[in-house]
């Protein structure tokens, strides 16, 4: 039985993914702060898949949660396949508005606590020759005025995978980095903002994604065992990554005065 951690896992594209894991027989750490939603989700996939699932708590800021993590996992599984560094939170609102204490929060926990993941799973990842899997955000690739915490810690996910990518080949592990659009979840719930209005135009475009929590977690699921690296579930936003990469200068004039009236509409 392969064996996958899994953070944030309580909510979202999260509980998705364990939820295709698990269906697809891993025995899958339901990893969160959320520790009732996270037990109850880890008993249901036992349950439903006679696996080994289980829940523990962990705050991925914290080093000494992830040191005692790993060391359940290597006396309950003795080993580790996969490792996907899901959970974040998001923020928004003009840099000289956002107060820098939440841009903090912001990378603290979404490039920090995935670098953190990185640092003390890929031992065992190197062991089982096994799958590192990183979920960034579109933003990490395209960036969106008002969203500079975000991007940032974003796209510092997406540059931690390309350097791991190299890093880890030669030890068999293979390294993917999700980069989704906007899909209906929990983020709003938790997201620090100065912007009321730039949070209504965040909750339209989840609430518009053609893509759910489900189709991204198959997606992740099929792509990461093939060992394709950068994962972008959403179409347009293909498109638009194409064009930043092949023809910047129509892709900043784009940003600069089209895409803000596009997404607000
Ligand atoms: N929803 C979107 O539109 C969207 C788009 C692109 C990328 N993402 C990314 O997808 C990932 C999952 O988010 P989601 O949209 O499913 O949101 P969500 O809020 O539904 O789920 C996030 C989970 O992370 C957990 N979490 C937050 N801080 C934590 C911490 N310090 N330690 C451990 N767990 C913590 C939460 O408790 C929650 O269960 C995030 O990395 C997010 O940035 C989301």
């Amino acid at each position: 039985m392969k064996r996958i951690l899994i953070t944030g896992a309580a909510s979202g594209l999260g509980l998705a993914m364990a939820k295709k894991y698990a269906s697809e027989g891993w025995a899958v750490c339901v990893a969160d702060i959320q520790d009732e939603e996270g037990r109850n989700i880890a008993s249901q996939l036992k349950e439903q898949h006679n696996s080994d699932c289980f829940f523990q708590h962990l705050d991925i800021t914290n080093e000494d949660q992830w040191q005692q993590l790993v060391n359940i996992i290597s006396k309950r599984w003795l080993g580790l396949d996969a490792l996907i560094n899901n959970a974040g939170v998001a923020s928004g609102g003009a840099i000289d508005s956002l107060p820098v204490k939440d841009f903090q929060w912001t990378v603290d926990i979404n490039l920090m606590g995935a670098v953190k993941g990185c640092h003390f799973c890929v031992p065992l990842l190197k062991k089982s020759k096994g799958m590192l899997i990183n979920v960034a955000s579109m933003a990490g690739l395209v960036n969106m005025r008002r969203m500079s915490a975000y991007s940032a810690s974003k796209a510092g996910i997406v540059a931690l995978s390309e350097s791991l990518l190299s890093e880890l080949a030669p030890f068999g592990v293979t390294v993917s980095v999700v980069c989704p659009a906007s899909f209906p979840s929990n983020l709003l719930s938790t997201i620090r903002s100065s912007s009321a209005d730039g949070v209504k135009v965040a909750g339209k475009l989840m609430a518009r994604s053609p893509v759910s929590a489900d189709d991204i977690a198959t997606r992740v699921y099929n792509d990461s065992r093939k060992g394709r690296h950068i994962i972008i579930p959403h179409f347009r936003e293909v498109i638009l990554w194409k064009l930043k990469r092949y023809l910047p200068g129509i892709y900043y004039i784009f940003m600069k005065k089209l895409v803000h009236k596009i997404i607000s509409r």
